[in-house]
């Protein structure tokens, strides 16, 4: 399929629809009573998004000819690591939100206990999926995905990184620390998306570090961008609530530069993470442009 000469928004959306084809097959289904968990963990999955992660996992492995069944599995384990993300930020214990991609969250449509269970679930599916041998026939593959998602995720990534935010209600941190926060609870993830592909198509180590290196820049840009959606957007658009930063007093680039500022920053990093795939010359076109999307999205 030739995706990479479509316009963007016409390849996310044409990997948008397989990688839900691909996660609603995933997904456990039952009639048996624990059912009520199955279906939370599809309302989770399988509620809208942008889908942007499987996107990079996908461009990624373009770039180094991998069997596009294996980089769609791939694609699918990042999604379900995202939408764990999502279902225990909203928690009232964290953000509190009652609304995400436009629905009810899911602790609002069932109960606390669920959306816990169903977040738990849906990690713990992320690394089954990346273990199984479909998802690569050299197991030295499969373990590094399974490394690299896990560390990604963890302590010293996602969710240490959510860890800091909370923090960041309460404490003054300056903007070093905003930036290193901003870069676990969400960059983490991004890079992992981005060097998936570079993973599966055993590339060379400076392959493998140039996306790395773009989706960290891209990593702080969208979290800039998500924190400037939250301080100027509608919640309309937005599919979530708005202003909630502000509110509870987070330190974000926002709190600290200023709209303005803090819009030029993303824009720079935006235009940095670019230049990291000079080495790809011009088969990186998708990956430039969903770079630029990132910072311009009203969703
Ligand atoms: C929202 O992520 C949470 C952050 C990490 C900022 P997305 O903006 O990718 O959310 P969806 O998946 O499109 O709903
Ligand atoms: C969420 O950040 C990041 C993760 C889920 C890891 P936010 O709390 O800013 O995301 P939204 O605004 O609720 O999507
Ligand atoms: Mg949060
Ligand atoms: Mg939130
Ligand atoms: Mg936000």
């Amino acid at each position: 399929m030739a995706v990479a000469s479509l316009p963007l928004a016409q390849a996310m959306a044409e990997n948008a629809a397989l990688v839900e084809r691909q996660i609603g097959l995933m997904l456990p289904k039952s009639d048996l009573p624990e059912a009520r968990l199955f279906d939370a963990m599809r309302h989770a999955c399988l509620n809208g998004g942008k889908r942007l992660r499987p996107f990079l996992v996908m461009e990624g492995a373009k770039l180094f000819g991998v069997d596009p069944g294996c980089a769609l599995r791939v694609a699918a384990a990042i999604e379900f690591m995202h939408c764990y993300s999502l279902v225990h930020d909203d928690l009232p214990a964290m953000d509190n939100s009652d609304l995400r991609r436009g629905q009810p969250t899911v602790h609002k449509l069932y109960d606390d206990a669920t959306a816990i269970l169903a977040g738990d679930a849906l990690l713990t599916l992320s690394f089954e999926v990346l273990a199984e041998p479909d998802t690569h026939a050299d197991p030295q593959v499969r373990v590094a995905l399974v490394q690299a998602l896990a560390k990604a995720a963890g302590g010293r990534g996602m969710v240490g990184g959510q860890m800091l935010d909370i923090i960041a209600e309460t404490t003054v941190f300056e903007l070093h620390t905003v930036s290193r926060l901003q870069r676990m609870k969400t960059g983490e993830l991004i890079a992992f998306s981005a060097e998936a592909g570079a993973i599966l198509g055993k590339a060379s180590a400076p392959q493998r570090q140039a996306l790395r290196a773009y989706a960290h820049d891209l990593g702080l840009a969208f979290q800039i961008a998500d924190d400037l959606l939250d301080a100027e957007g509608d919640t309309e658009t937005a599919g979530k609530p708005v202003g909630q930063d502000a509110d509870l007093g987070k330190a974000t680039f926002v709190s600290i530069q200023g709209v303005e500022r803090a819009r030029a920053q993303a824009r720079m990093l935006v235009e940095q993470a670019e230049r990291h795939l000079a080495i790809f010359e011009g088969r990186a076109e998708m990956l430039r442009a969903v770079a630029r999307f990132v910072i311009d999205r009203r969703h």
